[in-house]
């Protein structure tokens, strides 16, 4: 392994406890890390005969607009993969990593601009060292030149035996950037180029590994290595300055586990999606996560006419559930002449159009319940992939007959940008810090957005997909946590109460990227640089990360008795309360009319018998 390229600076722990600086930031103690703790097996720093080119090699062939084509270039820059290396969140977060943990910074380089990290440039790993084209992010050579970590006969290209050979350890398993770059400038991709003239002038070789999830695999699982798996499932700090102990990722804190999330449900089999993602061509089976992310598409492999059309051209969206990012760019790098208005905008629609493919919304009234079901129709959890501020959450509104709304569950203010999630179902991953962590470095236990710190999950509701199973996604370090799951549910259900005197009730499913609490934090905690403010400013200018609506359902009500009195969306004493004075005794009515929600027999009395209906609805406080 070449270790060399590193200078082993130390950083002084501070005190096992926060800091309060001169200017009364808290500050924690830094995890005394080496970039050694941050080892991930694949291709190392120096290995590259040739460099990874940017993306102005390959747009001159690669990069019409042509809207009866398929277009490479142009799409993958309006993605957010384009993006991953002028992210300002990105940013951020890598100034907290780095200040929590010493050399976190060279893991996060490694996956959001690979060109960078392999020529060195993760040293210093607050990513000063960065070049310009760097901000390149995931690009063409990157994923064009990666090799297959398993060799496989008769279909791996020749090439790969001798690539392999000199990589040492090999990945376990795909995750946290483990790649492997072909050293030489050999282009891969998934057709058989039968041409005498090969098109690059280097060789263009035909890898079956690109048709696959486990190439996504390689940067759509990520673990964080500081921490090891035990045997009673907690996960605990390593020996320091060292290589996490089995280098499998299943062993380490897991952080996003798209690819296994995917890997244990039914679509590595092939899901019959109706033809909601396109489908491979016209059969609208879905499977690998080129299928939904990089739908085919009838096309040119590139701007030569005389290049047979293809029936099945993958087209470079990767759209995925980045609602606000791609809006600041332009902003923020006025001088990056690649970055382009349209293209960015065009990449932001269809992310839109990928959340309102993401899921079903169903709504049905039972008596004085409102049953929502959220369907999953997505290959992994829903939400997936990044869990810091993400979230999905159900908003019900409930109207009168004259069309007034009178109440709301899930209000979301968007003037503060602040959700009450008390009252409603919110899908979403919390991490955090335990008593060890916490004594360590001063990090209060519980709850934290501390990212390259946190080693539990607290909560992880977000819906699985069709074929999961409990018992893989715990053993891939993707469990269900503080939500119950049978095998293969990829549903959820809600009950709301009906509030008293609604004629319609809507439910809305909202999707949020990125929530004002994560975005304070990320500006709160920083005391490195500026991009925490800078995110801010961005967040505050461009609607502070909207929810998106993804899906909607109206429902007309029938009548129905409710024991909600006071409209707080739960039956407990208050609504008791409220009852007792409308007891009129058997045949005692006529009811008053502000009682008649009471009368849950409709038999015009208030009596034991709607006494006794009132505690089937019985609640208690939500
Ligand atoms: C995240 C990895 C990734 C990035 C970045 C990427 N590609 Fe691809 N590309 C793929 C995969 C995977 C396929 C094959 C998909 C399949 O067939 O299922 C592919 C297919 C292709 C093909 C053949 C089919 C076609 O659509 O024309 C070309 C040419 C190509 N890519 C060029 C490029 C260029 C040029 C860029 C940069 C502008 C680029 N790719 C960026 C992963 C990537
Ligand atoms: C194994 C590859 C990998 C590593 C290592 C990695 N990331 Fe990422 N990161 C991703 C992927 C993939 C996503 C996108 C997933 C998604 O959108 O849900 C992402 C998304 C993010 C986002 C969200 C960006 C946004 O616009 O909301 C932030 C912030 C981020 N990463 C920071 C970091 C930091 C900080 C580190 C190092 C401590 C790091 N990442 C390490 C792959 C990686
Ligand atoms: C001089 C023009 C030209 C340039 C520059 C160019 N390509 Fe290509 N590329 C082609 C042609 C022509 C094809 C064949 C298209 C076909 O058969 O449909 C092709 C095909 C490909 C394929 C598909 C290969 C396969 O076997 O499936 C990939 C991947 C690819 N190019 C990647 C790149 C990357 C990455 C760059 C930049 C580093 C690049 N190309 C630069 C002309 C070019
Ligand atoms: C059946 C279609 C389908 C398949 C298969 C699929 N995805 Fe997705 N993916 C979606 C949809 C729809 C969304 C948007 C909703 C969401 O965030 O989950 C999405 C979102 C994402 C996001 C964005 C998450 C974020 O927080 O911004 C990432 C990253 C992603 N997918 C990666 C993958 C990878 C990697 C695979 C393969 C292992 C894959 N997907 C397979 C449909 C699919
Ligand atoms: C070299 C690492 C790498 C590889 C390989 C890779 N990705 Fe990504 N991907 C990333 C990073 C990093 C991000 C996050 C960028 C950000 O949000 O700043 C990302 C983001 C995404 C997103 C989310 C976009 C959004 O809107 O939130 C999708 C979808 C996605 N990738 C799909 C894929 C698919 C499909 C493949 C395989 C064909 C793939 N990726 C391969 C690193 C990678």
């Amino acid at each position: 392994m070449n270790r060399g390229l590193w200078s082993h600076h130390r950083r002084i722990i501070l005190a096992a406890a926060g800091v309060v600086t001169a200017i009364g930031l808290i500050t924690y103690a830094t995890v005394d890390t080496t970039v050694d703790d941050f080892f991930v097996a694949g291709t190392q720093p120096g290995m590259l005969e040739v460099e990874i080119f940017t993306q102005e090699s390959c747009i001159i062939c690669h990069g019409y607009v042509d809207p009866e084509n398929v277009e490479v270039a142009p799409n993958w820059m309006g993605s957010m993969m384009a993006q991953a290396a002028r992210d300002p969140v990105f940013y951020a977060g890598l100034a907290i990593a780095n200040q929590d943990v010493a050399f976190a910074g060279d893991l996060c380089i490694r996956c959001h601009t690979p060109r960078a990290w392999v020529d060195g440039r993760a040293d210093p790993p607050d990513g000063s060292a960065l070049l310009a084209e760097d901000r390149d992010g995931v690009n063409c050579h990157t994923c064009h030149r990666m090799v297959d970590p398993i060799f496989k006969e008769g279909i791996s290209p020749e090439e790969d035996v001798e690539i392999l050979a000199a990589i040492d350890p090999l990945p376990i398993r795909p995750g946290s950037g483990n790649y492997i770059i072909d050293p030489e400038d050999r282009r891969r991709g998934p057709f058989i180029i039968d041409d005498p003239e090969p098109p690059h002038g280097v060789p263009t070789l035909f890898s079956p590994y690109h048709k696959t999830s486990e190439l996504c695999a390689t940067c759509h699982d990520v673990s964080n290595p500081v921490f090891e798996r035990q045997p009673d499932g907690t996960y605990a700090l390593g020996t320091l300055d060292m290589e996490h102990s089995t280098g499998d990722q299943y062993d380490m804190m897991p952080v996003e586990r798209t690819y296994s999330e995917w890997l244990y449900s039914d679509y590595p089999f092939g899901v019959d999606a109706g033809g909601r993602f396109g489908g491979t061509i016209e059969d609208g089976i879905v499977s690998t996560c080129q299928s939904c992310h990089m739908p085919r598409r009838e096309g040119r492999g590139c701007i030569f006419e005389d290049y047979e059309l293809r029936p099945d051209m993958p087209k470079h969206d990767f759209a995925g559930a980045n609602t606000w990012v791609l809006g600041t760019l332009v902003d923020l790098w006025p001088e990056d002449t690649l970055l382009d208005d349209d293209l960015l905008g065009a990449g932001q629609d269809r992310i839109f159009e990928m959340l309102e493919l993401a899921a079903t919304l169903q709504a049905e009234q039972d008596g004085g319940t409102l049953m929502v079901t959220v369907i999953n129709e997505t290959g992994h959890k829903l939400p997936t992939g990044y869990p810091e501020g993400r979230r999905m959450w159900l908003n019900v509104e409930y109207y009168d007959e004259f069309g007034e709304l009178i109440a709301e569950r899930g209000t979301y203010d968007l003037d503060e940008a602040l959700l009450t999630g008390s009252d409603t179902k919110v899908y979403e991953m919390l991490l955090g810090v335990d008593a060890a962590v916490s004594a360590a470095t001063g990090v209060p236990e519980g709850e934290s957005f501390h990212f390259i710190l946190n080693n539990v999950i607290l909560l992880d509701n977000r819906i699985p997909p069709r074929g999961f199973t409990n018992a893989a996604y715990e053993e891939a370090g993707a469990p269900i946590v503080g939500a119950d799951y049978p095998d293969g549910q990829y549903w959820d259900d809600t009950d709301y109460v009906l509030a008293q005197g609604a004629a319609s009730a809507t439910v809305n499913l909202y999707y949020q990227t990125s929530s004002r609490e994560y975005i304070e934090f990320l500006r709160d905690e920083n005391v490195t640089n500026d991009w925490g403010d800078i995110l801010f400013q961005e967040w505050e200018t461009h609607g502070k990360s909207e929810p998106f609506l993804m899906a909607t359902a109206t429902v007309s009500l029938d009548p129905f008795a409710s024991g909600d009195h006071d409209l707080d969306g739960d039956v407990d004493a208050q609504d008791f309360a409220h009852l007792q004075r409308c007891y009129t005794g058997a045949g005692g009515g006529p009811v008053d009319p502000a009682c008649e929600v009471v009368d849950f027999d409709f038999d015009d009395d208030v009596d034991l018998d709607d006494f006794a209906m009132f505690q089937e609805l019985l609640t208690g406080p939500t």
